[in-house]
């Protein structure tokens, strides 16, 4: 299975130029918040250009009515008017240059400042891809946290601080999308639900005959073709010359009258088998369904016999001199495989350090391609990440000793800290930190072994959704700013743990900040030693 070959980025990322091109804004909120600044500075000069467009306006305001009343008295009488030299001579220079400076004025162009600072920031703006990806990820938080469209549509999110709605226009634009990705289960909701909003009055430009054709294909290619026709009736009832839906009623009439010949006939074999994936459905749960249930907090909840295992302490690193004194909290998650939580590892501080180092090096996370061997994004890691390295900053190095400190781990065979940003939507779907049997060689370059264990800091909290789930065994880890945890990927014997298999759960609300270190085999012989059984 494919699934089985993928592993997260090696620090052969670091040999890779980093990249400052503009790329998926919309894997990582740290990015878009320099979009929302632009679009402020945008809207100043927008403002700027709209009192330099008044301020003409009342100036030609001024002179119009001045004419006005000087034409009105000169009417009535011209003659009279013209007696007096000044005005003679007041006419010759208002024809002859007052006028044209008038021209002037009303032909000049108000507009550069903001023209050209538009010019210049549109080189930044997201493209039709970050548009795209953005609708993708609102679809896959819909179905990852079963909301409905409605609430979607509503905004009706949990723990939102903002409020935002999405208008009939809006959720056709997101119908369209799915449909041009041939996903027809999302174009039928968000279509419905743009009909829904204009039959409930909506005032919009968003046009319900558009919105029906699309529907009722999209009804029609999963099958339902009473409702399709239904639609399309709909369709014809308001543009009764619509080409391709009076075709499509023609074709719909002779396949539903074909399937009732069928049905005439009496088979129902169909039925049968319907019937049996059914029950198949039922039994085997797939990964992906498990992983959704854990991210929506559904999971299988351990037993309390296990449970009364589960402990906290302070740990002192086994006796390390920098922790006798201070011992740092540690909490059981989960009991097999183990993992530990500790809490106020990190400080708000060090965090601060660490997104600052961060920010302007992060860039879309990519994953390696089993077919080419090439470094890619995929829609299953979207996040955007960058390496820091422990000679840049003591903080990153003082984080690197207590990882070793407290996890009694070599840290100098390890990789470099990573630090991920997920953005609303963003994941990263169930895989395995450590190099399966059937590539061995994954870390080869590194020469330092396979992934001995992850080490997780959490750099914030998420309002809604971005746990860190384990499939496997139905754990799900919650984010929990300043703590991390820590499991191992490896038995003593060096054999890969299956279940250590954990995804990064889609962000519904707000925004994730991660960091991790990937400690290495080697270096741990004495501190790890190998044990006699392999799966011990
Ligand atoms: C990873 C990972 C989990 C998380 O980056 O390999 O599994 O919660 N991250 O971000
Ligand atoms: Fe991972």
């Amino acid at each position: 299975m494919a699934f089985n070959k993928i592993w997260c980025t090696v620090a052969l990322g670091l040999l890779l130029p980093v990249s400052y091109a503009h790329t998926d804004f919309f894997t990582s909120i740290g990015h878009m918040t320099d979009l929302i600044n632009t679009e402020k500075d945008l809207v100043v000069s927008l403002k700027d250009y709209i009192k330099a467009e008044e301020s003409k306006l009342e100036q030609i305001k001024k002179w119009a009515e001045k004419l006005d009343q000087l034409t009105d008295t000169a009417t009535k009488d011209p003659e009279g008017f013209l007696g007096h030299p000044v005005n003679a001579f007041k006419l010759m220079k208002r024809l002859n240059t007052e006028w044209g400076e008038l021209e002037s004025l009303v032909l000049k162009d108000m507009s550069d400042g903001f023209i050209s600072n538009m010019t210049i920031q549109r080189q930044f703006f997201p493209n039709d891809e970050d548009q795209t990806g953005a609708a993708k990820a609102l679809l896959r938080l819909q179905d990852t946290y079963n909301l409905d469209t409605d609430t979607l549509s509503r905004g009706n999110l949990p723990g939102v601080k903002h409020k935002s709605f999405l208008t009939a226009e809006d959720c056709f634009e997101l119908g369209k999308i799915a449909y041009t990705e041939a996903d027809y289960y999302h174009t039928e909701l968000w279509m419905e639900q743009a009909l829904k909003q204009l039959d409930e009055g909506e005032v919009s430009s968003a046009d319900k005959v558009y919105i029906l054709d699309y529907l009722s294909y999209a009804v029609y290619q999963q099958g339902d073709l009473a409702k399709a026709m239904m639609l399309t009736k709909r369709l014809l009832e308001l543009d009764p010359e619509h080409q391709r839906a009076n075709g499509n009623m023609k074709y719909f009439e002779y396949i539903m009258a074909k399937e009732k010949e069928a049905n005439k006939s009496g088979t129902d074999t169909e039925d049968q088998v319907e019937k049996e994936t059914e029950v198949k459905k039922k039994d085997y749960l797939p990964e992906r369904r498990k992983y959704e249930m854990l991210c929506r907090g559904e999971g299988l909840k351990m037993t309390p016999r296990r449970q009364k295992r589960l402990f906290c302490r302070y740990y002192d690193g086994n006796r390390n001199p920098r922790y006798i004194l201070g011992p740092v909290k540690q909490e059981d998650e989960w009991d097999k495989p183990r993992i530990v939580r500790f809490l106020d590892i990190i400080s708000d501080e060090e965090i601060e350090t660490v997104k600052e180092l961060a920010k302007p090096r992060l860039s879309r996370a990519t994953v390696h391609d089993p077919e080419t061997g090439k470094l890619t994004t995929a829609h299953y890691r979207v996040s955007k990440s960058a390496w820091l390295s422990g000679y840049e900053s003591p903080v990153v190095s003082r984080i690197n000793t207590r990882i070793q400190d407290l996890t009694g781990l070599d840290v100098s065979t390890a990789e470099e800290l990573q630090v991920a940003n997920y953005g609303v939507g963003g994941q990263y779907e169930p895989h395995f930190d450590f190099a399966r049997k059937d590539e061995p060689d994954a870390f080869k370059e590194l020469g330092t072994g396979n992934r001995i264990a992850t080490w997780l800091f959490y750099m914030s909290d998420v309002s809604a959704g971005g746990a860190t789930v384990f499939p496997e065994v139905g754990a799900s880890v919650w984010p929990r700013k300043g703590t991390a945890v820590f499991w191992y990927n490896l038995f003593p014997s060096g054999e890969g743990d299956y279940s250590t298999r954990h995804a990064a759960c889609p962000v519904l609300v707000g925004n994730k900040w991660v960091s991790n270190k990937w400690l290495h085999e080697r270096g741990q012989e004495f501190r790890r030693p190998c044990t006699l059984s392999e799966l011990e």
